[in-house]
């Protein structure tokens, strides 16, 4: 029995159901459930938020696929609302809400998080999960969290941690860890920013006028395939010597992944309010 199976068990059976509508993918070397697993590992994170049937959820970089969206939809339930806030990369969203059964609970907003499109204590919970990391800079995660923190009475952040345990984690911290080099030398602006230590995020957080309320370390025990990028885009970076670099760190790093696999990382999670 796969990782992905043993951990379908454990969840709610109406949630295991939602997941058999959600989109099989032939893009190897992703595994052709990569969707699903993703969604699993966020419907696990997701226990650890204080979310209620019935309320008003603000998500804070929903991206193209809306992996943390639909366990989000499901916990709020059919008499909340999630606000998918996201600045560019919509994608496949609508297709996968509805495929779901939850395009009426989700309101889609196109907007930029350092300037919420919404009024101050207008939500219930504000929420930022695995999108941290595309943020671009320490400046813009604490401009971030400090309208996430105007909005809701209080902050739910999770975030991959920069920490392995296994040689599966080791392997895809080494294969992401190349994402915001590979994003710096091809487009010449970071994305993918190495993940913070939860000490870092607690730092920020105070920053932005926040207060830890709890803190905690999930492991999900899950595949994590999405570290991995074709060798193919690195040919893009314009400086050779870098080029090279670059190209022999995708080598060793997709050589581990060959070996050990790809596991997700343990997982910070926050929950915060204004100080
Ligand atoms: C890693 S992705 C998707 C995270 C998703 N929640 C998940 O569970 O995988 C993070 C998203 O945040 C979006 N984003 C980055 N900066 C943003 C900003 N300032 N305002 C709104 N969205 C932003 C990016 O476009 C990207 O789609």
């Amino acid at each position: 029995m796969s990782r992905f199976d043993v951990q379908l068990k454990r969840v709610d059976s109406a949630f295991a159901r939602v997941l058999q509508e959600v989109p099989l993918f032939d893009n190897p070397p992703l595994a052709a459930d990569w969707l699903r697993c993703e969604m699993l590992e966020r419907y696990q994170v997701l226990q650890h938020a204080p979310v209620a049937t019935g309320s008003t959820v603000l998500e804070v970089g929903s991206g193209g696929h809306g992996i943390a969206t639909v366990p989000l939809a499901f916990r709020t339930g059919e008499t909340g609302r999630v606000i998918a806030l996201e600045r560019e990369r919509w994608g496949m969203f609508r297709e996968i809400l509805t495929q779901a059964g939850y395009r009426d609970r989700v309101r889609p907003v196109k907007g930029d998080a350092r300037q919420l499109p919404l009024a101050s204590t207008s939500v219930d919970l504000a929420l930022c999960v695995h999108g941290i990391r595309s943020l671009r800079s320490e400046p813009i995660m604490v401009e971030v969290f400090r309208e996430m923190l105007r909005v809701a009475p209080k902050i739910f952040l999770a975030e991959s941690l920069p920490v392995a345990v296994n040689d599966a984690q080791r392997a895809h911290l080494e294969m992401y860890d190349l994402r915001q080099e590979f994003f710096e030398a091809t487009t010449g602006q970071r994305d993918d920013l190495h993940y913070l230590t939860a000490e870092r995020l607690g730092r920020l957080l105070g920053e932005a006028g926040g207060v830890v309320l709890s803190s905690e370390v999930v492991e999900v025990d899950l595949p994590h395939a999405l570290a991995y990028f074709p060798r193919d885009l690195l040919k893009n970076a314009a400086d050779p010597k870098r080029r090279e670099e670059l190209l022999a760190r995708w080598d060793r790093a997709e050589q581990l992944l060959r070996v050990h696999g790809t596991d997700h990382p343990p997982v910070g999670v926050i929950l915060a309010a204004r100080s």
